[in-house]
């Protein structure tokens, strides 16, 4: 799989809530590369690492890729200071995506937590009604997506920890009761860590395929450091440690040792 290191125009720019921003770059090479669940190092001025973030869509057509991040240190408040016109540095597209099969025996399961909530829109797009999408966030004013996620056709269910929106609580329940009305056979999932473990729990309980977009502190992003490892229990065999960067980010779920 090749990836490309180049500077292309921001051509979109929105504030999906305070310090969460979406991007649309004109890159029609990644664009066309790219698949749902990769992502992008994005260079930030007077860094040298550069900053993992999921795609979130992808159009082939235009050209395009859609990047939704927040600002939660000093390298992405830099870059959310780009603005349309101005050229976002990246090497995209990288890592190992969702298996998204053209047809589905079944129904698919989106679970995505607060800002983990991204890079799985493309498969709510192309599975629409076949897909329940359930999304947790902290409070009501930190929902993003739930829009994008309804207009691509899937049921949307709305959790948050305060009960200030939707169910209260974690995705925990909805989750299980989508599972035990039966007939699914994916469940994809992006979050923060003790959630991807619940769900690959649960998944297991039900029988239900998995896979999981792991999040890890990156050096490289391409494979050659190490400092993205996690370890992983493939085929039943011992434990391996792979690359978040290269072999992931997304996982099954069952192979995951958290
Ligand atoms: C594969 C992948 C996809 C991601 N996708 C998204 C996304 O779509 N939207 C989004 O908002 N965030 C995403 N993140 C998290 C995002 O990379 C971090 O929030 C960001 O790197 C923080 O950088 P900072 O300079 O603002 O923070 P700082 O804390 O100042 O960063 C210091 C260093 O730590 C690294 N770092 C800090 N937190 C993380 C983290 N959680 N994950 C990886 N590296 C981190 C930074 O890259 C930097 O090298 C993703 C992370 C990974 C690994
Ligand atoms: S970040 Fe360098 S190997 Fe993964």
């Amino acid at each position: 799989m090749s990836y490309f290191c180049e500077r292309y125009p921001i051509i979109e720019k929105s504030s999906l809530s305070a310090d969460i921003y979406s991007y649309t770059l004109l890159c029609p090479n990644v664009a066309a590369e790219a698949q749902t669940g990769q992502f992008v190092q994005i260079k930030a001025e007077g860094f040298t690492l550069r900053r993992p973030i999921s795609i979130c869509e992808i159009d082939k057509q235009k050209g395009t890729i859609r990047l939704v991040f927040e600002v939660r240190g000093k390298g992405t408040d830099k870059i959310s200071r780009l603005n349309v016109g101005e050229l976002m540095d990246i090497i995209a597209p990288l890592g190992h995506g969702f298996t998204v099969p053209d047809t589905l025996d079944g129904k698919a399961i989106i679970v995505g937590g607060g800002i983990g909530t991204p890079p799985m829109l493309d498969i709510a797009k192309k599975y629409k009604d076949k897909c329940t999408a359930v999304l947790g966030f902290r409070s009501f004013d930190r929902i993003i997506l739930d829009k994008d996620y309804t207009k691509a056709g899937a049921m949307t269910i709305i959790c948050t920890d305060d009960g200030s929106y939707g169910i209260k609580g974690t995705i925990a329940s909805p989750l299980d009761e989508e599972l035990k009305a039966g007939g699914v056979s994916m469940i994809y999932a992006c979050g923060p860590t003790p959630m991807l473990k619940a769900v690959v729990l649960t998944a297991e309980r039900y029988g239900v395929k998995c896979e999981v977009s792991l999040e890890q502190r990156m050096g490289c992003g391409v494979g050659a450091c190490v400092v993205c490892a996690c370890t992983v229990r493939r085929g039943g065999s011992k434990e391996q440690v792979l690359r978040v960067c290269k072999d992931g980010p997304v996982f099954d779920g069952s192979e995951v040792v958290f």
